[in-house]
């Protein structure tokens, strides 16, 4: 039983990366609260899939096909998204792609394309939404860095940089625009089941390991950090700003 959040109702949420996986829970979370929910996806089929599934169950969320590394795109789909919901109130900037990559393969343009789809569309979503939020008298950023910075993971020091880096920008972001009652912080996931982790990454030894390192021993779902989401931008959370949330089961 997820709690219901009376100032959610009738809110405008962007998600990013909303078709599948963790971005998912969180759009059909914010549907179930009553909020105006869009999202950007470049995954067609799946963003269609989940926006007739929630049509179907008597909710709603409008699926935009936006590929959020390119820039010009990300702000032609917060302006059609605004045209067609109203002015954005919250914003999940939730999109990335944890790809591996060996230090020693990266070029240049590898350097830039994993920015790209880790990093930089968090800044511009972000800098699109501010005038809405204020217009409003305040929002809520979420952004969804990661543990495996913390955590020390290798094979993929660009996406552990990227997800470090979120959080300079949201303590940036929390102070420029905390005058304008703009709330940003950063959501940490552990090892979260989505179906992409199960595919890809999920074997018995990996399992195996999880459960030896998390204090809470249960796999964790999309819906641990949807919910987290729901509580970070509802008004229960109206005193809190600029932190890093880790959902992680007791792993760091
Ligand atoms: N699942 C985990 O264990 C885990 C752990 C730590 C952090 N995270 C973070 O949580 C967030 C969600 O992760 P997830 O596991 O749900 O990922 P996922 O791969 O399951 O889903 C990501 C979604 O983003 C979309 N996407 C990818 N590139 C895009 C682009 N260029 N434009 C638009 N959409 C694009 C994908 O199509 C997909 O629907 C990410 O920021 C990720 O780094 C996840």
């Amino acid at each position: 039983m997820t709690a219901i959040y009376p100032d959610l109702e009738g809110k405008t949420v962007l998600v990013t990366g909303g078709a599948s996986g963790i971005g998912a829970a969180i759009v059909r979370a914010f549907a179930a609260q009553g909020a105006r929910v869009g999202f950007f996806d470049i995954d067609r089929a799946e963003g269609e899939a989940l926006e007739s599934q929630l049509s179907g169950s008597g909710q709603s969320a409008r699926f935009f096909a936006v590929d959020i590394t390119d820039i010009a795109a990300l702000r032609k789909g917060i302006a059609d998204l605004r045209s067609a919901l109203g002015p954005i109130a919250i914003l999940i900037n939730n999109a990335a792609r944890d790809d591996r990559h060996p230090a020693l393969d990266v070029t240049p343009e590898d350097f830039d394309a994993l920015m790209a789809v880790n990093f930089r569309h968090q800044f511009f979503a972000s800098q699109a939404v501010i005038e809405d939020m204020r217009g409003l008298g305040g929002g809520s950023i979420i952004c969804m860095s990661s543990i495996s910075w913390l955590a020390g993971f290798g094979g993929m020091p660009l996406y552990t940089a990227a997800k470090a880096g979120i959080l300079g920008l949201v303590k940036s972001l929390a102070r420029d625009f905390g005058p304008d009652d703009i709330r940003v912080n950063a959501i940490s996931p552990g090892w979260i089941m989505t179906e992409r982790q199960i595919e890809k990454w999920l074997t018995p030894e990996a399992d195996a390991m999880r459960e030896d390192r998390q204090a809470l021993k249960r796999r964790l779902m999309p819906d641990d950090i949807a919910r987290l989401a729901l509580f970070l931008c509802s008004e229960d959370a109206s005193a809190i700003t600029g932190q890093n949330h880790i959902a992680d089961g007791g792993w760091i």
